[in-house]
């Protein structure tokens, strides 16, 4: 992840300024819903930022996949906020869905990493996430900016509420923690600056080792909740396409109802559960999977190593801790690597 995508965006004052929106903020939030469109990663990195959207905005947000859109024909009204995530920013589904929301009368905004593309020219407003260009096919540094950009466009959208002051403080103090390349004149003149991302990308060999264990595997099931259940799907989107392997994202909730009968000693887990509100949760998932022989990876915070191996052993990978709604930038990263 590059500086270079909160330059000028974020300030020692701690508001965001996104120049392409500005002249539709006061639309957006009168808006009945925000509905956030797209297709595979770029959908997987709406999902990662709709808990803090909601939170921060107060707007109802819904998600839907393009073609599924298209397929169902689904209702967008004209007091409803489009927005259409697309790295390309030329995907025929995420461009048909725009077409028909445009028909429909909604505000459509794009965010998306090209500049002068499809839907770049055909929305209304938007926001370029400056990732630089995804040369292979899987979108990795594009998914973790577009997070990046929709927590940035929930903190524009939220105004400036006193309730949230601190909260809004936070996310951006955060921000400002997760890129390698701190050379922007905007950057704060922290002592003690901490590059997450990069902290992160020092597990390589370990995620390496791990990948090599795993290289004879069938499947790989990987269970995430609440902000990460969009780690959970976006890692093993990239299991299958990167590594031709089937992988499956389960949301952990959904565990008991379905999946657990899937577990056995053979079948490798991840299961993440950094904190955040759902740790405890993710604590009697860890369980569950123990008393039923799983064989576990797990994703927590550093220091939480002993925390999460209650109930059996497993493998333990721990990553920097973030501010909740920015851990998923995190946390993807090892799956990346794997
Ligand atoms: O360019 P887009 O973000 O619109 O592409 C959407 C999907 O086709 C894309 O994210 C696909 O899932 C990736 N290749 C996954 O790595």
């Amino acid at each position: 992840m590059r500086g270079r995508l909160l330059h000028g965006r974020s300030t020692k004052a701690k508001t965001v300024i996104l120049g392409g929106l500005k002249d539709h903020l006061k639309t957006i939030r009168r808006s009945r819903r925000i509905v956030f469109i797209g297709c595979g990663t770029s959908y997987n990195a709406a999902l990662a930022a709709r808990p803090l959207l909601e939170e921060l905005s107060g707007i109802p947000i819904s998600m839907e996949i393009a073609s599924d859109l298209l397929d169902r024909q689904g209702l967008i009204y004209r007091e409803d906020t489009a927005v259409f995530v697309s790295q390309s920013g030329e995907t025929a589904d995420t461009l048909h869905a725009l077409e028909y929301a445009l028909e429909n009368g909604a505000l459509c905004v794009g965010i998306t990493n090209t500049v002068g593309s499809a839907i770049a020219r055909n929305t209304h407003c938007g926001v370029h996430i400056n990732a630089g260009a995804e040369i292979g096919v899987a979108s990795t540094k594009a998914y973790t900016s577009q997070i990046v950009v929709m927590a940035m466009f929930a903190l524009a959208i939220s105004g400036d509420s006193i309730l949230s002051q601190a909260r809004r403080e936070a996310i951006i103090d955060c921000l400002f923690e997760l890129p390698c390349k701190p050379h922007l004149p905007t950057f704060p003149a922290h002592s003690s600056f901490c590059c997450k991302v990069r902290g992160v990308l020092e597990l390589d060999q370990e995620m390496k080792d791990l990948a090599n264990l795993l290289i004879a595997e069938q499947s790989l099931l990987v269970f995430g909740r609440g902000y990460n259940y969009a780690t959970a799907l976006e890692g093993a989107l990239k299991v299958k396409e990167v590594a031709l392997m089937h992988s499956e994202g389960i949301l952990a909730g959904e565990m008991k109802h379905g999946p657990l009968a899937l577990v056995d000693e053979n079948l490798p887990i991840v299961v993440i559960a950094t904190r955040d509100a759902c740790f405890r949760k993710q604590q009697s998932v860890i369980q569950q999977l123990h008393a039923r022989n799983g064989r576990l990876i797990v994703m927590c915070s550093k220091g939480d190593a002993a925390s999460v191996r209650t109930g059996g052993s497993c493998k333990v990978i721990e990553v920097p801790q973030a501010e909740d709604c920015l851990q998923p930038v995190i946390n993807i990263v090892p799956l990346q690597v794997i």
